[in-house]
């Protein structure tokens, strides 16, 4: 029987293609728009320079300031340059931390966005903008902030070192993964969020072996396009919130913070959502990943590919564990299993230990 559900889809364009950061110009057009600011960071930023000759005049503006979790000043510097430089929508050209720069532009401006990501984030799939003042990380949804085009150009992520790229492709995987349990989780998104698994765990080994396989990084950047859309179109649960605690408390890098986490919150989560760990176990055995259980599949994938399954080898310090897990249980977050302090302290100590999970954990 079918569950009753709502299955909200806010339109974004997806242009998906070898070569496609050409499109970059006439996609830029399509939107209406002549005026673009550009944000690029980081080494990704030598794609931007392929865009700005393209574009030409168009590009009115270039802010390469890029920092994670978008701190409250930079941004605001970044909003100033919108404003006088007269821009009338924003490219953002990189990694999630470009893609959230972008949106801090998008919220308070209203520009649109056309984002061209090189990481396996999916921030640009989602209307979730973030920013972090201090040791406080806000986020909020404004479909502002939701970007009106995407370009996927698998040759952009040729670049991306592998150990970023195995990282970044688990905190793809733990989108899928909250997604299938969402309480906003519809029979369309649930197919989308297992399909996701199957082409990351197909697709991310290949990477980890040659970071320069096209192949693989087309089926990587697929998997990712379907993560980010699964975020942006379900919820996110206890492992989310772990992680968005992780980051904003306690500055630990995103991706490889998903990637420690996310089996032992799977983990926690096995006895609650039956149909979500078949559902991952189905994904990652059809992508070639052989498991029987969806937390031991995650983790044994994770090190498959050389992403972080500790949280120790990411940077959390184990005296932190009791505030990090009042944290999160105050919070509440929306998950299949109740959550509260010895739950997620008991997932923080397991991430910390990076030991393959038992399987089957109640
Ligand atoms: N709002 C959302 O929906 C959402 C979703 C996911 C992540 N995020 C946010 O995004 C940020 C993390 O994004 P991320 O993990 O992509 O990190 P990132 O953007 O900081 O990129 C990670 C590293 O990879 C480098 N890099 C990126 N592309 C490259 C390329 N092609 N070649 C070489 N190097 C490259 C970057 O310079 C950086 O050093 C966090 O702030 C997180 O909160 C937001």
């Amino acid at each position: 029987m079918v569950d009753s559900f709502i299955h909200d889809v806010p339109a974004a364009r997806v242009v998906f293609a070898n070569g496609s950061i050409a499109q970059v110009g006439p996609e830029l057009d399509r939107l209406g728009c002549s005026r673009a600011l550009l944000v690029a960071g980081g080494p990704e930023a030598q794609f931007a320079d392929r865009i700005e000759a393209d574009l030409g005049p168009r590009v009115v503006a270039r802010f390469s300031d890029v920092v994670m979790h978008v701190p409250v000043d930079i941004a605001e510097r970044a909003v100033t340059l919108a404003r006088e430089s007269g821009a009338d929508s924003v490219i953002a050209l990189g990694g999630g931390s470009s893609t959230g720069m972008a949106k801090a532009i998008a919220k308070e401006t209203g520009l649109p966005i056309l984002a061209v990501p090189t990481t396996y984030a999916g921030s640009e799939m989602t209307s979730i903008w973030g920013m972090t003042e201090g040791r406080r990380k806000t986020t909020g949804r404004d479909l502002r902030v939701l970007p009106k085009t995407v370009v996927y150009d698998p040759e952009l992520t040729i670049s991306l070192p592998a150990e970023i790229s195995a990282a970044s492709g688990m905190n793809a995987i733990a989108h899928l993964v909250e997604g299938l349990y969402a309480p906003g989780v519809s029979p369309i998104s649930f197919l989308q969020a297992r399909e996701g698994i199957r082409a990351l765990a197909a697709g991310l080994p290949k990477v980890a072996d040659d970071p320069t396989s096209l192949d693989a990084r087309c089926d990587a950047l697929y998997g990712a396009w379907l993560a980010g859309w699964t975020l942006g179109t379900t919820g996110m649960g206890v492992h989310h919130k772990i992680c968005h605690t992780l980051g904003g408390t306690y500055d630990l890098p995103h991706a490889p913070s998903h990637s420690a986490v996310i089996a032992y919150a799977t983990d926690f989560n096995s006895q609650h959502a039956p149909d979500a760990m078949a559902a991952i176990v189905r994904g990652l055995n059809a992508g070639g990943i052989a498991c029987t259980d969806a937390a031991q599949g995650i983790w044994d994938l994770a090190v498959r590919i050389g992403a972080p399954v500790s949280l120790a080898e990411v940077g959390f310090d184990a005296e932190s564990v009791d505030e990090a897990a009042a944290i999160v249980a105050e919070a509440q977050p929306v998950n299949p299993r109740p959550v509260d302090h010895a739950g997620v302290e008991g997932v923080l100590r397991a991430a910390l230990a990076g030991v393959r999970p038992a399987g089957g954990a109640q």
